[in-house]
């Protein structure tokens, strides 16, 4: 039997970890034969409700369940952790002004990012769910100096999930055919999921579709707002889906996809004209628990366009968190 990898899920009483966590018990996310601690943070007021859930968790008597703590307090939850997905943020409440919930999460994940670069293992591969995700993810790099920035990410999976599903709708083909989609940017209503690279049994999927105004004023929006057509439908927001994203986000870092490309929200080395160090969705291939930047890709003029506002916009959330991290 393998050592036990020990993961660290925030926000755990919540929607995502509801959907998160049993999945991760049951092997979806390490594997089928890597036993797991789960060390769970959430809030104070939380910890009655993380009860809970451990309660079930504990029912389900999985076989790879090692251990399970729960905690209010970062420097616990993050203790020897080599996984950690950060889930809970702060919610907009009503009348909260972008502004003011950028600096509410900034000082989350500040405190997080500050912990992790205490207690967690050196290789810890840190996942950012709770929203603002890449600014999130760059505040939690930045406040932890001693890791490797390499190992902080964003989640754009499902961008690139939902991506997937419109893409195979529309050309009536399996989304398991679809080979090289790339999502760039912020996981917001700007990302711009780009499927000029993307193939279909060997076919362009470009070439397929060959509609620029469906790309254009139907796909985009479509993967774009879908966050919010689900909130409108459903009164709650997308769970289910982004846990599942983020199983696959983690799963493919650690596993490796293959020579498939992913997407994920990571560091930016300068390529493609992006600013270092700027968290940008960008696609990868991972292999031996390590991921790799697709590299080379031509991009056009409207991809430019679309890149540059996404670009802009995780700018803008850069320099309204800079007078928090010094
Ligand atoms: P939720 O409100 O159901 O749960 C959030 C949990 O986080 C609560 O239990 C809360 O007590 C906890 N929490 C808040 N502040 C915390 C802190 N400082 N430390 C530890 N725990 C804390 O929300 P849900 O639906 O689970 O979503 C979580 C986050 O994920 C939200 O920010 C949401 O916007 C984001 N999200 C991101 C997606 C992505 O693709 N990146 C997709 C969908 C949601």
């Amino acid at each position: 039997m393998k050592a036990p990898v020990r993961v660290a899920v925030t926000g755990a009483a919540g929607q995502i970890g509801y959907s998160l966590l049993f999945r991760i018990a049951s092997g979806e996310m390490l594997g089928k034969d890597q036993p797991v601690i789960l060390q769970l943070l959430d809030l104070p007021q939380a910890q009655t409700a993380v009860k809970g859930v451990m309660m079930e968790l504990e029912d389900c008597a999985f076989p790879l369940l090692a251990g399970m703590v729960a905690t209010d307090d970062p420097e616990v939850a993050f203790k020897d952790v080599q996984v950690a997905l950060l889930v809970g943020a702060r919610p907009r409440s009503k009348g909260m002004e972008r502004k003011d919930l950028l600096t509410a999460n900034a000082e989350i994940f500040t405190v997080q990012g500050a912990a992790l670069n205490k207690v967690a293992d050196r290789n810890v591969k840190v996942l950012v769910v709770g929203n603002p995700a890449n600014t999130n993810a760059y505040i939690a790099m930045k406040s932890a100096p001693d890791l490797n920035p390499k190992n902080f990410t964003a989640m754009l999976r499902l961008d690139h999930n939902r991506a997937l599903s419109q893409i195979a709708a529309k050309t009536g083909k399996p989304v398991a055919a679809i080979e090289k989609l790339a999502v760039w940017g912020n996981h917001s209503p700007t990302m711009y999921a780009d499927y000029r690279f993307a193939t279909i049994d060997g076919q362009s999927v470009k070439d397929m579709i060959n509609d620029h105004e469906w790309n254009r004023d139907v796909f985009l929006p479509t993967v774009g707002k879908r966050g919010a057509a689900i909130i409108e439908a459903r009164g709650l927001s997308s769970a289910a889906s982004a846990a599942n994203a983020a199983i696959d986000h983690i799963r493919d870092w650690v596993l490796g996809t293959n020579g498939k490309w992913v997407t994920m929200g990571i560091p930016s080395d300068g390529s493609y004209g992006i600013p270092k160090d700027v968290m940008f969705g960008f696609p990868v291939t991972c292999e031996n628990g390590e991921y790799k930047l697709v590299e080379g890709l031509e991009i056009d003029q409207f991809s430019r366009d679309c890149i540059n506002v996404t670009l802009n916009e995780l700018e803008e959330e850069r320099a309204g968190v800079a007078h928090l991290l010094g």
